[in-house]
């Protein structure tokens, strides 16, 4: 089964064009994904001009992918975050995030967006084998936050009727990419011009304002919010503070009312989470997700949805046959909160990235701090996404994420995965070494070669081949490849360099 989610056959403006030429606008809003829509939405509403640009169509990244739970408390626990940051920002935290459903929930009312928004219930319940006291931690800090709870026991999964569980009234769930349609929509309406298949390859302050290159064309910006999931207008510094991890879905038919509504995740790490659909006729849809890995560590994508199956029809004995399958990644913050605001050390650049899994409200909430402080506010949650913070008791996950650069450069002296392209069946990939060189060889469907250095054009790890989606990740920051060469998701703006037979 190929990778599809839920929500891809969503069409968002098909036909916006290719950027050709100079265009002109107030604010220039890289990526067209949650992020980047809805900044385009804040400051069109303000009557600013706008340009929305984006590599492929609109909406056609994480966002595409996402499971579109609206949980506005911090999903690595209140209590880890409460470490790092301290009880006054975790408190503004969780205000910023709630604030965000509670934005999602007025737009898609007031525009009359058609998008299965819908409050419900969370459950955070015990895990397997796991100690209560978890929950008991987190209902204190959660409380502290001020943000509604109540502890229980049981949830309706088989097995976890004596588990312990922690109640959010009123969290939500939405269709996203149908959201996304309504307010691209209501952007169009506001003047908002559109630009798909064309990759910003630089951004620069230049003359008072900023300039965003591509191949064909040049925009010139007062500001420019850079929306692209991972940033493509820092080099180093903040991805060093961001460790991108691969995530796993798998939706199942289910009869209409066999699972009470609502949103499940367990403490496991990494968790497990379940929510319903709404489906055609008399069915819904369940989606599962977790079995999380670092990005390019693991190349076994169907044993990961296996285990997701199995751990499904135990728990959800009246699930049916698997409908969907996919996967997409995350991009985890050493501190649990993005970076959102202005570049450091730019005046008009302002950046949305690091969503922690929470990209949604992060995204939401971004386009409201990002708004407010390129009009010319300040903002209350200003501080707690500041992208020059410096989170000292973080220092210990920085070092943690950043081995993985360490680990991942030291695969350059070591062999190749395959002796020769010969090895190679259709529909293969594979790191061939030759020489001093490291090549990312891949052989497509019809049999052809496609050969590429295996350095990643962001800052040059050692690329790892992924089976289930066709493409080459990097474990380092983020970048995603296909296999002719070209990225599919920042940091990289470069394609691959090509290496002879
Ligand atoms: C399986 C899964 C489950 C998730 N579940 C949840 C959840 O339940 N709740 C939640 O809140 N979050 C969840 N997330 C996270 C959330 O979906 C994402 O963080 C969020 O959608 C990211 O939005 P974005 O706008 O930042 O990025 P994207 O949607 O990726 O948009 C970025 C855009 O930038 C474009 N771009 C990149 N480089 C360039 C360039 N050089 N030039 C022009 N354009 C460029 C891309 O093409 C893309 O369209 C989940 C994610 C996954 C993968
Ligand atoms: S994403 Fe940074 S080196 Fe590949």
């Amino acid at each position: 089964m190929v990778s599809t989610s839920l929500w891809m056959d969503t069409e968002i403006l098909p036909e916006a064009a290719e950027l050709k030429g100079d265009a002109h606008c107030d604010v220039a809003v890289v990526g067209s994904g949650i992020a980047g829509l809805s900044t385009a939405y804040e400051l069109s509403k303000r009557g600013q001009s706008v340009i929305v640009i984006d590599r492929k169509g609109i909406a056609r990244g994480m966002t595409a992918r996402t499971s579109a739970h609206l949980a506005p408390l911090c999903d690595d626990l209140m209590t880890e975050f409460k470490k790092l940051r301290g009880a006054e920002i975790a408190k503004l935290f969780y205000e910023s995030q709630a604030a965000a459903v509670d934005r999602i929930e007025e737009i898609q009312a007031s525009e009359k967006i058609a998008c299965d928004f819908m409050r419900l219930d969370g459950y955070l319940f015990q895990g397997n084998g796991m100690p209560a006291d978890i929950i008991d931690q987190e209902l204190e800090a959660v409380q502290e936050v001020g943000a509604p709870v109540h502890r229980l026991v049981g949830v309706p999964l088989k097995g976890c009727e004596e588990r312990h569980v922690l109640r959010y009234p009123r969290q939500a769930k939405i269709h996203p990419l149908k959201y996304l349609a309504g307010i691209a929509a209501v952007c169009e309406t506001n003047g908002v011009r559109f630009f798909a298949n064309s990759p910003v390859e630089e951004v620069a302050e230049r003359d008072g304002g900023v300039a965003l290159r591509t191949s064909h064309g040049q925009i010139t910006a007062g500001h420019a919010v850079i929306a692209t999931n991972a940033s493509i207008a820092d080099r180093f510094q903040l991805h060093s503070k961001v460790a991108p991890y691969r995530t796993y879905v798998v939706a199942f038919a289910i009869a209409r009312g066999e699972l009470p509504d609502g949103l499940y995740w367990d403490t496991e790490d990494p968790y497990h989470y379940v929510r319903l659909q709404a489906g055609p006729d008399d069915h819904d849809f369940v989606l599962v997700g977790g079995e999380d890995h670092k990005s390019g560590e693991a190349d076994d994508a169907d044993q990961r949805f296996a285990r997701l199956e199995s751990w499904a029809r135990e728990l959800i004995p009246a699930v049916g046959s698997v409908t969907h399958r996919w996967s997409g990644q995350v991009l985890d913050t050493i501190d649990y909160a993005g970076f959102i605001g202005r570049e450091p050390g730019s005046e008009r650049i302002y950046l949305a990235m690091g969503d922690s899994g929470q990209g949604l409200t992060h995204g939401v909430m971004g386009a409201v701090l990002n708004s407010s402080l390129i009009l010319g506010g300040d903002h209350p949650w200003r501080s707690v996404y500041a992208p020059d913070r410096k989170p000292l008791a973080a220092a210990r996950n920085f070092l943690r994420e950043n081995m993985t650069i360490l680990q991942n450069l030291a695969e350059y002296v070591a062999p190749g995965e395959i002796a020769s392209v010969e090895e190679l069946k259709l529909g293969e990939g594979a790191i061939l070494r030759r020489g001093l060189e490291k090549i990312a060889a891949y052989r497509d469907k019809a049999g052809e070669l496609h050969l590429h250095s295996a350095s990643c054009t962001h800052i040059g790890c050692h690329l790892h081949w992924n089976s289930f989606e066709t493409c080459w990740d990097c474990p380092c920051h983020g970048s995603i490849f296909a296999p002719n060469g070209q990225p599919i998701n920042a940091p990289a703006v470069s394609a691959l360099r090509p290496v002879q037979r």
